[in-house]
């Protein structure tokens, strides 16, 4: 059962028969809630939007409930689009922008921003404002198309979040807060049942609840953290993917692989899925299918399979896959 392969669905297949429910994921107010609940995050948003001249269109790229739209209004600019695949989430949008006295002021457009057809945004846009991170940066389509919207910032115009890196460490130590070893999980295979969910889960919010060990072990350089991929909205292709060589010196093999960002929300703006204050993020542990001699090169691959966001990830060495698909 653990071999990959016997577990490869054709995802493209299952949404293009019509199923798009996929894009309902995110149509869960509980997690819009958690995200807004989120001081850490709402504030760095909030001091970005604050270091700019406002004035002008926002653009706001996976609007949700279309809060940072809303506060580029708040802050001065004069029309939000606010781009929102999740059909309950726009509807919600509209309602706030009607509630806050912005109904005249918010065009939304209720599609992915790989769908929309570029021609119903305007030509020149003064802010592009976007919170479609995970916990390994990218994975969501609005990437893909980010690059056509850059190009249409005006002169003096700004992109939040401009820039991000993700690093990676090796580890012999399980860092996640749960997982196999633990909890159900643990009880299920004692009574000998192969569950290997969490070894195939991509955990877009991230499994280390315990911030303090990851950043402990990275003054202590136990863990040495490597920059993996980064984006950079001065990079034509916005994103690229680094070869990381990783080595430890805790350990001569790695069992799995630590993961976390740092976005660059303006020139002083810095935001971290380490820091404490900030709740919708965690590092990422991943396991590893097999212990890696170090020091070994570690690249990250992006699996297209829209389900229900565009990638799935895999970690290889080598040209070999040294972590199963993690899925959403
Ligand atoms: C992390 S939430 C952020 C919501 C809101 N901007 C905020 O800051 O609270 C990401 C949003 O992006 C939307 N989304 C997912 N894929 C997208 C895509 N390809 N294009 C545009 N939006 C997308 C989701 O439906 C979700 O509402």
């Amino acid at each position: 059962m653990s071999e990959e392969g016997e577990f490869a669905p054709n995802f493209a297949e299952i949404c293009a028969s019509g199923n798009r429910s996929s894009l309902e994921e995110y149509g869960r107010f509980q997690q819009h809630l958690v995200l807004l609940e989120d001081r850490g995050r709402v504030a760095r948003y909030n001091a970005a939007l604050d270091q700019l001249s406002p004035g002008g269109v926002v653009v706001d790229v996976g609007s949700g409930t279309g809060v940072l739209g809303l506060l580029a209004l708040k802050k001065g600019f004069e029309h939000a689009f606010l781009i929102e695949p999740s059909r309950k989430m726009a509807a919600y949008a509209r309602h706030l922008a009607h509630a806050n006295g912005y109904g005249e002021c918010v065009t939304i457009l209720e599609q992915a921003l790989e769908h929309v057809d570029l021609d119903r945004l305007p030509a020149q846009i003064d802010l592009v404002v976007s919170e479609t991170l995970s916990s390994l940066l990218f994975g969501f389509g609005s990437w893909d198309s980010l690059p056509s919207l850059v190009q249409r910032v005006t002169r003096g115009g700004h992109i939040i979040p401009s820039a991000g890196r993700l690093y990676v460490a090796a580890t012999s130590s399980s860092f996640a807060t749960r997982g196999p070893d633990s909890d159900g999980l643990a009880l299920l295979r004692s009574v000998g049942l192969q569950m290997d969910l969490f070894e195939r889960t991509f955990r877009s919010g991230g499994n280390v609840y315990d911030k303090a060990t990851v950043i402990r072990a990275i003054q202590d350089r136990t863990l040495i953290p490597i920059e993996l991929a980064r984006f950079d909205v001065t990079l034509p292709e916005l994103i690229r993917f680094d070869r990381a060589v990783l080595d430890s010196t805790a350990t001569a093999y790695a069992t799995g692989l630590m993961l976390f960002w740092e976005v660059e929300l303006a020139p002083d703006v810095k935001m971290t899925n380490l820091d404490p204050v900030v709740t919708s993020w965690y590092p990422l542990y991943v396991p590893l299918r097999r212990p890696v001699q170090l020091p070994a090169v570690v690249e990250l691959r992006l699996l297209p399979i829209d389900a229900p966001y565009k990638y799935a990830f895999q970690f290889e060495s080598e040209g070999e896959a040294i972590s199963h698909v993690l899925y959403w």
